[in-house]
Order: structure tokens, then sequence, then C-alpha cells
């Protein structure tokens, strides 16, 4: 169970896109962990170069959205209520089932577990609200597509699960996503 209630996650956890600047993302509300994109200048990753994020600020139950190649992505690190109920979650529960320890992703050695991506809608592309119920993760505004907290589609009109980045942890805070090479 959250320890939030909903108000507050909402203020907390959401983000606003703005799709006309590339890569720009604004952060509505309350204090928000700092997305530290080091390394390539917005040309490189405006051409897909790995973008590499400091996830030590984020709290369990937070997400934060990354933009790579001009898209977001989710990463979001998730609770142990959270963990439990995608593991025993039933594959007649989802459109398009994949085992949820193929979707979650953690830190060589490292405890956090974090569900990593894409942040668009399967269907025609909205951007998914956190909704924090257990199993559920995602709620497209836009025609009402549930997603679980890996990002499994358990209601359509979205056809497939989000999709996932290609990415690698280069130690326990420092996330790289755009590549799979440490
Ligand atoms: S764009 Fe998400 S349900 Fe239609």
């Amino acid at each position: 169970m959250s320890e939030h209630t909903h108000d507050d996650a909402t203020r907390r956890d959401f983000l606003y896109i703005a799709t006309g600047a590339a890569g720009a993302v604004a952060v509505a509300g309350i204090a928000w962990p700092l997305v530290s994109q080091m390394g390539p200048n917005a040309r490189e990753q405006a051409a897909g170069a790995p973008v590499e994020i400091d996830v030590s600020e984020i709290e369990a139950g937070q997400l934060i959205t990354v933009i790579w190649r001009g898209a977001p992505y989710f990463v979001r690190k998730l609770t142990e209520v959270e963990i439990k109920a995608a593991d025993d979650a039933q594959q007649s529960e989802f459109r398009d089932f994949q085992p949820a320890n193929e979707r979650i992703a953690a830190a060589e050695g490292a405890t956090p577990q974090w569900a990593i991506v894409a942040a668009n809608c399967t269907h025609l592309g909205c951007v998914p609200t956190k909704v924090d119920t257990g199993l559920n993760g995602w709620v497209c505004p836009c025609h009402g597509s549930i997603f679980d907290v890996t990002g499994r589609v358990i209601k359509g009109p979205a056809p497939i699960n989000l999709p996932l980045p290609p990415f690698v942890f280069a130690s326990e805070d420092t996330l790289i996503i755009g590549t799979d090479q440490a």
C-alpha cells in the first residue's frame, strides 16, 4: 500500500512533457529528484546518444521521465508491494503477457528494482499517468488503457506492452538509457 495519498502521488509524480521543444522536460508540483544528463551534448542526444541518469535521489514509489531520442521514458523505482503484485499476477490478467522478471531491472548486486519503459501508450501514443494500486501502475488518459507497474498492458485498447529501451546500470546509482553496453 502506498504511504502517500493519491493526490500527493499525483503531484509528486506527474511530469509534463513539452512536446514543442526537443528534449525539454518541465517539472510540475513539488520537489523532484534532479535528472542528471551528463556526457553527450544536446545535438548528440537528439541523434540518439545514450543518456546517463543519476538515480540515487529517487525513492521507492517515485518515477522520473527521461528523454532519449526525443521520446519520453519512465524510470520508476518499484516498491516491495509493486514487485510482489507483478510477480504474483496471472498470465490471464494481461493482453500481452511477459514474465515480470523479464521487465524488472536492477543494478548488479543492488536491491532497488526498477521499471524502465517507454512513456508513450502503445495505442496512439499518449503519455500514461502513474497510479499506485499495487498491480496497476499506469492509466492512459486518452482511451483508458491500463498498464501494470512493469508496463504490461492489462486493459486495452493498447495492444502491446510499453516497450523497454536498451539500458544498462554503470553502477547502483548510474543508469544509462540508449545502450546495453556497460
Ligand atoms: S492512446 Fe492510450 S489508450 Fe489510446
